[in-house]
């Protein structure tokens, strides 16, 4: 077994690391506190390629591998949760699913503006009644020929306001149940189609999450994804691989939130000396770097199980669910050794620890990852 990245795996990762530092650390507490999307930053993350990374050179990506995927969205996401959540969208949710599953049409028109980051995307499914039960769709799309009539109410959509195309799962025959769902492509723009109120949210307050209302939206039938009643089958699939990238996400949240309290333990003295020599923070910054290189471990396996063409559902779904919850608990014990400071905004710690509440959360909660794992282990 070879745990050593690939030249080209380190130049992306270093890459990265770089881009965070320099354009995305600052101004990032002044983003979160006024909700701002980054979007100056997250342009220049278009033209560098981070926004298409997996897909196909000749649809405008990078043509990269999911481990150098896993490893700049750890790098981004130290710094900037909001502009990586954008990142794991457009990459893992939007484009993959239009690569994998569009026709050549969709990919002309569609994946090569996203790819290159020229527009951004969002996936719709969550809505006021269907989260993890995400069959029980409410949003219509009733076939009229040569057309779908959309109808219904989506919620908490990530890149909301500031997508320019929408991948949209609706019911289209409720007989039919899941098998009677379809993907749809929704342009910004037609008629209908409203974008709602910003949320106003605990964490990765710098990304756009709005509620989507489509009222008699008129959607050519060229614009479903797959054949008819394949919705939640793209759905499950595209979420699959979404999973790895918000694991990652949990994974940079914490790592980002450890490097800060391992620098400050060595910098803060108390009784003498470094707070990083007294057992009790020491012990707390050893648990913390064994969970993190866990995680880091499961992101990877499960990247590379998606390099080699292998079933990746249960190694996405231990890789998320470890690290949300890991991420979870580290970016509080960050809190705790940086003590009054890590209350107060400038040492960044707190932002880190709000962020990584979504984690468990967006892309299947912690406890729908249990489903997916009891059930595979089980089958
Ligand atoms: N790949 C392919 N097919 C799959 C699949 C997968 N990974 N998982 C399920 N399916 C198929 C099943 O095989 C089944 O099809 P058949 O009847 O043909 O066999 C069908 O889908 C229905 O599956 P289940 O019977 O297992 O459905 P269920 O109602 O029990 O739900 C669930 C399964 C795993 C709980 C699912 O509902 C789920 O993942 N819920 C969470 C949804 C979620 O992640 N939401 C996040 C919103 S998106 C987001 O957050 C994005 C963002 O903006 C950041």
């Amino acid at each position: 077994m070879d745990f050593t990245l690939t030249e080209e795996q380190i130049m992306i990762r270093d890459a990265a690391r770089d881009f965070a530092k320099t354009e995305l650390l600052p101004g990032v507490i002044e983003r979160d506190e006024k909700q701002q999307f980054p979007a100056e930053q997250i342009k220049k993350m278009g033209e560098l390629g981070f926004l298409g990374m997996m897909t196909d050179p000749a649809y405008g990506g990078g043509g990269m591998d999911t481990v150098s995927y896993v490893l700049a969205m750890e790098e981004i996401s130290k710094v900037d949760a909001s502009a990586s959540v954008v990142m794991s969208v457009n990459n893992s949710l939007v484009c993959w699913g239009l690569e994998t599953y569009g026709t050549e049409e969709q990919k002309q028109k569609y994946l090569i503006p996203l790819a290159t980051g020229e527009i951004i995307g969002a996936f719709c499914l969550s809505e006021p009644e269907a989260g993890s039960d995400a069959t029980s769709q409410k949003t219509t799309a009733i076939d009229k020929g040569d057309h779908y009539l959309v109808n219904g109410t989506k919620n908490w959509i990530t890149n909301g306001g500031t997508a320019s195309v929408y991948l949209v799962i609706c019911q289209t025959d409720i007989d039919k149940g899941h098998k009677g769902i379809n993907a749809l492509i929704i342009e910004k723009g037609t008629e209908g189609f409203e974008v709602g109120l910003k949320e106003n949210k605990l964490g990765i307050r710098g990304s756009d999450t709005h509620s989507l209302m489509f009222n008699d939206v008129k959607v050519p039938k060229e614009n479903r994804i797959g054949e008819d009643g394949f919705g939640f089958k793209f759905a499950m699939k595209t979420l699959a691989g979404g999973r790895i990238g918000i694991a990652a996400q949990a994974l940079g949240i914490a790592s980002g939130a450890y490097e800060l309290a391992l620098q400050y333990s060595q910098e803060r003295k108390a009784f003498g000396k470094e707070i990083s020599k007294h057992q009790a923070i020491a012990f707390k910054l050893a648990d913390m770097a064994t969970e993190i290189e866990t995680a880091r471990l499961l992101c990877l396996k499960a990247a590379w199980d998606k390099d080699e063409k292998k079933n990746y559902d249960l190694s996405g779904a231990m890789a998320k669910l470890y690290a949300a919850d890991m991420a979870m608990r580290n970016t509080v014990e960050a809190v705790q050794i940086h003590g009054g400071y890590g209350f107060v905004k400038e040492y960044h710690v707190e932002r880190l620890m709000r962020d990584a509440k979504i984690t468990q959360i967006y892309e299947g909660t912690s406890e729908i990852q249990k489903i997916v794992i009891s059930r595979s282990i089980l089958k």
